[in-house]
């Protein structure tokens, strides 16, 4: 953070902002730009001015949370508009009034009360809000609200009173797969903050690392870490630091199965004979804790006990998914376990492992949480069952009476687009559920699995899709326009950088690291339009050529983001441009102006390529973006003069076009599926 300029007055207040560029020239009309939009907002005539004399002040309940909460949004004001916003001088009234009834939970929950009013009139801004948290989510609104003209820093007169659609509104990073620096960890939770998130669930161990201290199990960092976990103390910041920003940390302890990391210091938990090496492979593996010795829940009671001081949180999430019983299966002892006690195949045996585990966390005071595998009959109605297979699954549990959160559809390593993750809804409409199985839908959560981030990319594959799922989990559902939520993403994005994160500013980072020069222009116009392949295409190729996770990540699909902005941006184009090509000239000037740009600099972008041995392997791109550019100012001539064009030219161009559909060195183009319309829509 940088230094705090900032200084609050907290004496009671209330009034009216004195402005020292009152006369200023306010914006033409205020631009909705928040995200997520609010449940309810009325847009009402005038501004008030950011300017010298702005200031924040409580006047009722104030904690140190709740100051900090005011001086971080104040600094961020301060850096948004460049006013530095000083020390109120006395006698003059503060711009903003922040009243709050209260701390909230002493330990946040999902009945937090998060709930806020704003009201801006060009006399001041009143925000008012039961709890802490509720006044942090109405100062990341305020943030977001900032509108300028030439001349000044303003906000629009507004009246809004907001509410999530649903308590929990999670994102997952898995730090196993890849290891991620706390540094990350706490910019990631500035980004959630911002946009309203307040779940942080903390994937902590699984096959290819165990990333928590144990002062008790010492082992399992000293032989299965790498050397690369997370203190007890840096923990505890991270709790501290999630808390101040009103989200909470629910750390994962993946088991029985994506276990191996367990097991490499501690063979004895396992299920076949040791000894065990950390898994460097991506998948599906067979160490598995074994379910049927007293040792292991003797262990784990420690262990759970151990972790239950560090998460204060209600809810220890205990993983459960990909257990493929091939251990248990081959174990005589632990088949003749299963014959003694009735118990027929892997789910059976999981069901009896989670009622051992139920009193152990219910004894250190947590309820439980795991994938959609735990949900096996005898399990009480208040565990939480985070469906990653399906709405379906999810909506079996509503029926069956169990609490659940939705993580299908929206798998951020799949590399789908904002929109995809945006139409998925966790109650979607015309469900069948009655509205008291709806009402056990707490909400969603994003999720970061690990195979093929690192700390540079990472926040280029969380956000700012992340931002679109934030919405969805808490806008109203009939917020649901696609364009206008990538309108407003684009301005978060810049929002988002302001507070750390590097997702726009990493890629030309990392096209620069790649070329070896700071001349990446030709690159670059390549680039924006190429996107990482989907997480099944590249877990193939991973596959086949051995990839592991000590390998470097650091190729061009990694600089890439998913989703960029020419994807919507250049569909939206060309569908506008072909509803009427000859009277759209707005956008046959702005076609025609991409299309001379991808035939320029061939030269220049196979020089750059060829180079860089692994820019090499990504090649044939470059011709290839060269051929679509052509064929698009061709086909814009085409559609302008409503000349035909000759015949074979469109099959020979949706050729084209087929193949650069292939991925290339784990590429896809963002622009083929519109450029296929384009030249299909030549006579
Ligand atoms: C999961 O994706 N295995 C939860």
């Amino acid at each position: 953070m940088k230094k705090l300029v900032v200084m609050m007055t907290l004496a009671a207040t209330s009034g009216v902002l004195m402005s020292g560029t009152a006369a200023a020239q306010t914006p033409q009309a205020f631009v909705n730009t928040l995200m997520p939009e609010p449940a309810h907002l009325t847009v009402g005539s005038g501004w008030l001015p950011i300017g010298k004399g702005f200031a924040a002040a409580t006047d009722k309940f104030h904690d140190q949370r709740l100051d900090d909460a005011i001086a971080r949004a104040m600094e961020q004001l301060t850096q948004e508009t460049g006013v530095v916003i000083q020390e109120k001088p006395a006698g003059t009234r503060a711009g903003l009034i922040i009243t709050v009834d209260g701390p909230g939970e002493a330990v946040q929950g999902v009945d937090e009360n998060e709930s806020y009013s704003l009201d801006v009139t060009p006399q001041g801004a009143h925000l008012q809000a039961a709890t802490d948290v509720g006044a942090m989510h109405g100062l990341a609104t305020l943030e977001q609200l900032v509108q300028n003209s030439g001349q000044g820093y303003f906000l629009p007169a507004v009246s809004i009173q907001d509410s999530p659609r649903f308590v929990w509104r999670g994102l997952m990073i898995d730090c196993s797969r890849h290891f991620e620096p706390i540094s990350v960890i706490e910019r990631t939770l500035d980004g959630m903050a911002a946009v309203k998130m307040n779940v942080f669930h903390w994937h902590l161990t699984d096959d290819q690392g165990f990333r928590i201290q144990s002062k008790i199990f010492p082992l399992l960092t000293e032989d299965g870490s790498d050397g690369q976990f997370y203190t007890q103390e840096q923990a505890r910041e991270v709790v501290a630091y999630a808390r101040a920003r009103g989200i909470r940390v629910v750390p994962e302890f993946d088991m029985p199965g994506h276990s191996t990391s367990w097991v490499v210091g501690y063979p004895d938990l396992a299920s076949a004979q040791g000894p065990f090496t950390i898994q460097r492979h991506f998948g599906v593996f067979n160490p598995v804790l074994d379910p049927t010795r007293a040792s292991t829940y003797e262990f784990l009671d420690k262990f759970i006990g151990e972790m239950a001081q560090i998460f204060p949180d209600a809810y220890m999430h205990i993983g459960g998914d990909e257990n493929n019983g091939v251990e248990w299966a081959h174990n005589p002892r632990i088949q003749a376990f299963m014959r003694e006690h009735g118990l027929k195949g892997t789910a059976a045996l999981q069901a009896y492992f989670n009622q051992q585990l139920l009193p152990i966390l219910q004894k250190h005071g947590k309820k439980m949480i795991g994938w959609d595998e735990i949900m096996t009959p005898g399990l009480p109605k208040d565990v939480v069952v985070q469906s990653w297979r399906g709405f379906d699954s999810l909506a079996e549990g509503a029926k069956e009476g169990y609490t659940g959160i939705l993580s299908a559809g929206y798998y951020l390593d799949h590399m789908d687009s904002a929109a995809d993750h945006y139409r998925v809804d966790p109650l979607p409409a015309g469900n069948t559920l009655t509205p008291a199985q709806a009402a056990r839908i707490l909400g969603g959560e994003a999720c970061m699995w690990g195979e093929y981030v690192d700390a540079e990319n990472i926040d280029s594959r969380i956000w700012p899709r992340t931002a679109a799922i934030a919405e969805r989990l808490w806008s109203p559902q009939s917020v649901d326009n696609v364009d206008d939520m990538y309108r407003r993403l684009w301005v978060e994005n810049l929002r988002l950088e302001a507070l750390g994160l590097t997702q726009i500013s990493q890629e030309d980072a990392s096209l620069r690291a790649l070329a070896g020069t700071e001349q990446i222009g030709p690159l670059e116009t390549l680039a924006a339009v190429l996107e990482p392949v989907n997480f099944d295409t590249r877990g193939d190729w991973s596959d086949k050529h051995g990839v592991t996770s000590l390998m470097p990540l650091d190729n061009l699909v990694d600089a890439l983001p998913p989703d960029p902005p020419s994807r919507h941006g250049f569909e939206e184009l060309v569908s506008t441009y072909l509803e009427n090509p000859a009277a759209r000239p707005e956008q046959q000037a702005a076609l025609t102006a991409i299309f001379q740009s991808w035939t320029q600099d061939e030269p220049e972008r196979v020089l750059l390529m060829s180079e860089s041995p692994r820019l090499a392997e990504a090649l044939p791109r470059a011709r290839q973006l060269t051929e679509m550019g052509a064929m698009g100012l061709e086909g814009i001539g085409y559609l302008a003069s409503g000349v035909p064009a000759p015949p074979g030219w469109k099959a020979a161009k949706l050729k084209i076009l087929d193949e650069a559909d292939e991925p290339i060195a784990l590429t896809w183009f963002t622009v083929a599926q519109p450029m296929r319309d384009l030249v299909n829509e030549v006579r």
